[in-house]
């Protein structure tokens, strides 16, 4: 019993002494940046409403309103351009009927001013114009199958026979949404509105502060993203949701 006596003193310095070392070792800056929570407290299960009938998406067609408005709106249908108010030299590319009339489409056929011009690199050409980047190739590959298949106005539904939104990954479900939908807008030198959504920090100040999930879901008291087209699908928003929810990682 005397051997016990005299070794808990000295067991506890070796203790003390390790967890010193373990605290000093650990004073570097941290990898993972913490984030502060959303509260969501009183937020609904985003899944529970969702619509998921109609027509699933497949990878092999190009639908109109979920695909290629969200590009038009995104890159073209600023205000000043493209925009349903005043758009410049007559083309609004904010619905399907009015992208139609410009007359610029040209159904199964790779030609016409539109086509012409999102694949022009002449300044005086291309569009959108410069200081505008082109659209991003896997863009132009789907406006290429949509006129291809007939410039039609199919429409399907991303949430068809459920949405999944457990694990969300910034990476591979917010960033796709936003590259197609928001940063035609969002990024850039100038971006609109002074919000540069292809920067994960500013993604993430907007989701503490309220304003990505009430832009998109159109809540009283912000401003409605995106501005035209049909806004985001239900699924897409409970993607968005559920990613804040999950702790808004860059996974
Ligand atoms: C056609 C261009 C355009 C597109 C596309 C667009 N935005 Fe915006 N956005 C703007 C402009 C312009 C403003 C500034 C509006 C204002 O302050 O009146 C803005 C403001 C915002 C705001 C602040 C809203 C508020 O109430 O203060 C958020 C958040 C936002 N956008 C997110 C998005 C997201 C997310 C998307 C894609 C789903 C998107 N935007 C698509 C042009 C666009």
């Amino acid at each position: 019993m005397k051997a016990y006596s005299v070794h808990v003193p000295l067991l506890l310095m070796v203790v003390i002494t390790a967890g010193l070392l373990a605290t000093t070792s650990c004073k570097h800056t941290p990898l993972i940046v913490v984030i502060d929570p959303v509260d969501t407290t009183g937020m609904t299960d985003p899944t529970d409403s969702i619509d998921t009938s109609g027509w699933p998406c497949s990878p092999d067609t190009a639908y109109f309103t979920d695909q290629i408005l969200p590009i038009l709106v995104s890159n073209c249908a600023m205000s000043g351009c493209h925009s349903a108010t005043n758009p410049k030299e007559g083309v609004n590319l904010t619905t399907y009927a009015k992208v139609m009339s410009t007359g610029e489409v040209k159904a199964g056929k790779l030609s016409g001013d539109f086509w012409e011009s999102i694949n022009s690199t002449k300044p005086d050409k291309q569009m959108p114009p410069p200081p505008a980047a082109k659209l991003p190739q896997d863009q132009i590959d789907l406006i290429r199958l949509w006129i291809e298949q007939g410039a039609k106005d199919l429409t399907c539904n991303p949430g068809y026979g459920g949405c999944a939104t457990s694990g969300m990954s910034y990476g591979n479900d917010i960033r796709p949404i936003l590259t197609s939908s928001c940063t035609g807008c969002h990024s850039g030198s100038a971006p609109q509105g002074g919000i540069d959504l292809n920067a994960y920090s500013s993604v993430v100040s907007l989701a503490q502060n309220g304003k990505l999930l009430g832009a998109v879901k159109h809540e009283p008291g912000f401003v409605a993203m995106p501005p035209a087209g049909n806004g985001l699908s239900e699924c897409a928003i409970s993607k968005v949701q559920a990613w804040i929810e999950q702790g808004m990682l860059n996974n």
